[in-house]
């Protein structure tokens, strides 16, 4: 099969050169470590032993003086303030995209790298927007602050790129079912929460999400541009695809949903690619994949779900197969599954940060064993 040439957008290096990689055991700090992204944060780093020597954790003045576990250790959860990136190495921020705005080129410029979790650089053109599956190199080009994608766009990307760099994507249509875990711990609550009460018969008055919850879905939160038509999570669904794909060209559209599902999105891939593709190409391309595990069992009718990417670094992938309304034989449906508390959000800026983790020294090949060199170890 052809391999396609992908225009890439260019990545302005704001340090320029090579990356800036941080110390041995770093200072890590937590911006937003009580909400429902910031917590995992603080899981992912103890379950991947990530080398650190001290963690701070910040949040807003409710939660000063509240503890969260990490590794045996009950650490003090701060209030955050403009003093809190002092001899701090790596900052990943997860409150909300006005706190980073004010308070990640603070931390940037205090020294810290900034692995931000919001919206507010995602589209700025000298920020590196990134999946590490999909674009590690483009780290080496921040300048203090790296972005997060949205959480669609991470597990969209991880199932799509392996397709896109063999087969080029001409075209996309992504359809979601949103957990309520994408809108942060009180969406969660409120999920729960209006639940019982719909099976106790009694009202409730919705405090996060604009409609109700339980036993019910409609139309992705975000507002909706007059102009457009799209909604905010679908605009950003379709510019953050083609900046991380460095696909400009890229034809894509979205339609965002809210599901009543506590945890992980689940979405729909119709793909049309410039060359044939059969399903059993794409099964294949995916089964060696980085971050992704086909679940395909058709005959006990068993595809990827919500319920079973829970608390999963990969994304699930299945129901493959050939998309019948295109004769051509270039498109291919699918279904995908991810955590988007984990590798939509929380394991992927633990993931970049260890991209930024000095790189184990190479030995001169005399000093590796033999049994290694040949491949044995
Ligand atoms: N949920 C997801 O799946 C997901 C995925 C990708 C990206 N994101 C992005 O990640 C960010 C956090 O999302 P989330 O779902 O974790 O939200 P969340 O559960 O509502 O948590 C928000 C966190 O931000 C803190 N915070 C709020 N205002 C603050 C302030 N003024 N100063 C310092 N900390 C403040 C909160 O602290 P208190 O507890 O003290 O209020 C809490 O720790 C958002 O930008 C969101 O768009 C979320």
């Amino acid at each position: 099969m052809r391999q396609s040439k992908i225009k890439r957008f260019p990545i302005q290096p704001g340090t320029g050169g090579s990356l800036r990689r941080l110390p041995a055991v770093p200072v890590v700090a937590i911006v937003g470590a009580t909400g429902a992204v910031g917590a995992e944060m603080v899981a992912c780093l103890e379950q991947r032993y990530f080398p650190l020597s001290a963690l701070r954790l910040y949040a807003s003045a409710r939660s000063a003086g509240k503890t969260m576990s990490f590794i045996g250790d009950e650490i003090p959860v701060e209030e955050l303030s403009e003093a809190s990136f002092a001899g701090v190495d790596v900052a990943l921020f997860s409150a909300s995209a006005t706190v980073s705005r004010h308070f990640a080129p603070i931390a940037a410029r205090e020294g810290a790298v900034v692995v931000d979790n919001s919206s507010a650089f995602r589209m700025d053109p000298a920020v590196p927007l990134v999946v590490p599956e999909v674009n590690a190199e483009t780290i080496a080009g921040h300048g203090g602050i790296i972005a997060n994608p949205n959480c669609v766009v991470i597990i969209a990307a991880v199932a799509l790129w392996p397709i896109h760099r063999k087969n080029r994507i001409r075209r996309l249509t992504l359809t979601t079912y949103q957990a309520a875990s994408g809108a942060g711990a009180a969406a969660m609550e409120e999920l729960r929460e209006s639940t019982r009460a719909y099976l106790d018969g009694r009202a409730y008055a919705n405090r996060v999400l604009p409609h109700d919850y339980a036993f019910n879905l409609f139309s992705h939160n975000t507002s909706i541009d007059r102009e457009t038509g799209y909604n905010g999570e679908e605009t950003k669904v379709m510019n953050e695809t083609r900046k991380i794909f460095g696909d400009p060209e890229l034809r894509i559209t979205a339609t965002c949903v809210r599901v009543p599902v506590l945890r992980a999105h689940a979405m729909s891939l119709s793909l049309e690619c410039e060359q044939p593709i059969d399903p059993d190409e794409v099964r294949s391309i995916l089964d060696d994949a980085p971050g992704v595990r086909v679940v395909d069992d058709v005959a006990n009718n068993r595809f990827p779900m919500p319920k079973d990417a829970s608390g999963q670094g990969d994304v699930l992938v299945g129901r493959i197969r050939r998309d019948a309304s295109d004769p051509t034989g270039r498109s291919v449906m699918m279904f995908a599954a991810g955590d988007q508390l984990l590798k939509g959000a929380a394991l992927n800026a633990v993931q970049i940060a260890e991209q930024l983790m000095p790189r184990p020294k190479a030995r001169p090949a005399a000093a590796v064993p033999l049994v290694e060199r040949m491949g044995v170890l």
